[in-house]
């Protein structure tokens, strides 16, 4: 049975017995405090507490569905063979049109009778004191009445569902578990019995902050993912080797690992469906959940063929795939430029890496903010073979310990500090920008001695994603003209395109070539210069002690706008700019 025929055994299973079949909801969901749309649930929250509206909205109290899911909870576990960020769930839904015998009853005759499935256990919530809701005897009655003996306990986290949200309907689940043709044991259904409405938040529950009050009308709501399914009734070992994904996996290049394999064909397919209800890739929330899975597959592999097959293989479920088709693929093009742009300069710098190098490999991460797991797949793994996460968190642990102590963080004056795992990604744009600050702080401290006199000295400076801050010793208040001249100087040399090179050399030698530096840290025996010079001219620029980085064209750093000038302390100005 291929998943076309599935989807239609389920839905044609419910509305012979007296469901509304239901299109699945955006997976923006209506919800504010729900980042995407995790369950088949949601679209219907409201009915469980006004069960009156699903008759006039459905014109009845039950309801079935294929929802559109994304779980961000499970995109570490993505390429074990059973994980997904995107699925489809199917889902049986009553709002006090049926309870725990006829539910139940329906899973285990769609599973027994229309899949021929054997079920291997089922699981039962096993009551909770705190919280007052007892052990679910009434469904392990249910299910021993259709001969199934093999029922386990399981307590809060296995078996009680939600809220999803701030608050909303929740209750105790059981669970079916059927067999892959490896012969191990998936859950493939989970059927939950709204009883109750809690006032808080699932965290807020389960931390004792939250109340259950029991529903006026008790609910159920399930969740079957389809691709699980699928697994056990086309006799597979796992979800990629299924109909649903096997055209995907044919796509990515065969001297790839089978984890690699199923992370792209993940994230492509997950991105296009996220891109056609209209989310983009950006900084920040959902936006940069798509980002992420993106730039996950990206750094592997140009995944635009499987972006346009996902399209023509789902399109026939999903009419807004073909209907967005164009901006989906625009809008993967450009986040793939925009991305490789902000890698070129990290690969170059990955080329040179010794594969298995930890220390040069955080040096990617803290100057590029390439994550541990961009590095290790970059180029199909053949780079860092022998780099390992443990290598990699020792040398991220010295640094902190390093940064804590104060001294290699702050070298040239500027700092760049990059956070742990999660937020690498999300901080590659910053760090583009920060990149660009660096550069251009370089050139307003140039613009400055040009404009005011060699006796400008830096005193200090801070950049942030927003604005660089430069402090420099000068014994006046500078003009508003002094101020355009050194706008103007700094934006002149941006248009140049200079060069921006750097060398390594011991920290005399550094300050034999006059390069410039804050000289109240102290530096390290080996130092690194950069220079950017005018080749028209010959003339240097800009020649500074820093750690980096920077950008390699002055061109790159944008347009240069100086927003204040005040005092800062006696004898020291403040400057606060920003690049556009
Ligand atoms: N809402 C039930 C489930 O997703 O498992």
């Amino acid at each position: 049975m291929d998943s076309a025929a599935l989807r239609k055994k389920f839905l044609d299973f419910f509305a012979a017995r007296g469901h509304a079949a239901v299109p699945s909801s955006s997976l923006i969901p209506d919800d504010p405090s729900v980042l995407l749309t995790t369950a088949g649930m949601q679209q219907f929250k409201k009915y469980y507490t006004n069960p009156e509206m699903a008759d006039r909205d459905f014109g009845s109290r039950n309801t079935v569905s294929i929802q559109k899911s994304f779980r961000t909870s499970d995109i570490d576990e993505v390429g074990d063979g059973r994980h997904l960020t995107f699925f489809e769930m199917m889902g049986n839904f009553s709002f006090g049109g049926y309870f725990k015998k006829e539910a139940i009853t329906y899973a285990f005759d769609f599973l027994t009778k229309e899949m021929g499935l054997a079920i291997s256990y089922v699981t039962i919530f096993q009551g909770k004191e705190g919280i007052s809701v007892p052990k679910d005897e009434e469904s392990a009655r249910i299910w021993r009445s259709l001969g199934i003996t093999d029922i386990r306990e399981e307590g809060m986290d296995d078996v009680f569902w939600g809220p999803t949200g701030a608050s909303g309907p929740c209750g105790p689940t059981t669970e079916i578990y059927c067999k892959n043709s490896a012969g191990e044991d998936i859950e493939v259904w989970n059927i939950v019995f709204n009883e109750f409405f809690c006032s808080g938040s699932r965290e807020e529950l389960l931390a004792g902050n939250a109340t259950l009050e029991p529903l006026a009308t008790k609910g159920i709501d399930t969740g079957m993912g389809l691709e699980r399914l699928a697994m056990c009734v086309q006799g597979k070992n796992d979800i990629f080797e299924t109909d649903l994904y096997a055209p995907l996996m044919d796509l990515v290049p065969s001297d790839f690992t089978d984890t690699q394999k199923r992370v792209i064909a993940d994230h492509a397919r997950a991105a296009v469906f996220l891109l056609a209800d209209g989310v983009r890739p950006s900084n920040k929330d959902r936006e940069y959940v798509l980002r992420r899975l993106l730039r996950r597959a990206i750094v592997m592999h140009d995944v635009r063929p499987l972006i346009e097959r996902t399209i023509e293989q789902y399109g026939p479920t999903y009419p807004e795939l073909v209907r967005e088709k164009d901006s989906i693929v625009s809008a993967y093009s450009d986040e793939r430029e925009k991305f490789m742009k902000t890698l070129r300069h990290g690969l170059k710098e990955m080329e040179r890496m010794p594969s298995g190098d930890a220390k040069a490999a955080f040096h990617l991460y803290e100057s590029f903010g390439l994550p541990y797991e961009v590095i290790k797949d970059y180029d199909g793994g053949k780079r860092a073979i022998h780099l390992t996460r443990e290598q990699f968190d020792e040398e991220f642990k010295k640094h902190q310990e390093v940064s804590r102590a104060g001294s290699s963080a702050k070298f040239g004056g500027h700092g760049l500090y990059m956070k742990t795992g999660e937020v690498t990604i999300r901080d590659e744009s910053e760090v583009e920008k920060v990149t660009r600050l660096h550069t251009a702080t370089h050139l307003l401290h140039a613009g400055l001695r040009a404009v005011l006199g060699p006796e400008v000295r830096q005193d200090g400076s801070d950049i942030t994603v927003e604005r660089t801050r430069f402090d420099f010793r000068f014994p006046r208040k500078v003009t508003p003209e002094e101020i355009k001249k050194v706008e103007d100087w700094v934006n002149d040399a941006i248009r140049h395109d200079y060069q921006v090179k750097w060398e390594e050399m011991p920290c005399e030698e550094g300050i034999q070539k006059g390069a410039l530096g804050f000289f109240r840290e102290k530096y390290p025996p080996r130092v690194k210069i950069y220079t950017m010079h005018d080749p028209a001219s010959g003339e240097i620029v800009s020649c500074e002690f820093c750690g980096g980085p920077h950008v390699q064209h002055t061109a790159e750093v944008g347009k240069f706008k100086i927003v204040k000038e005040e005092a800062s302390s006696a004898g020291v100005r403040r400057i606060r700019a920003v690049v556009e």
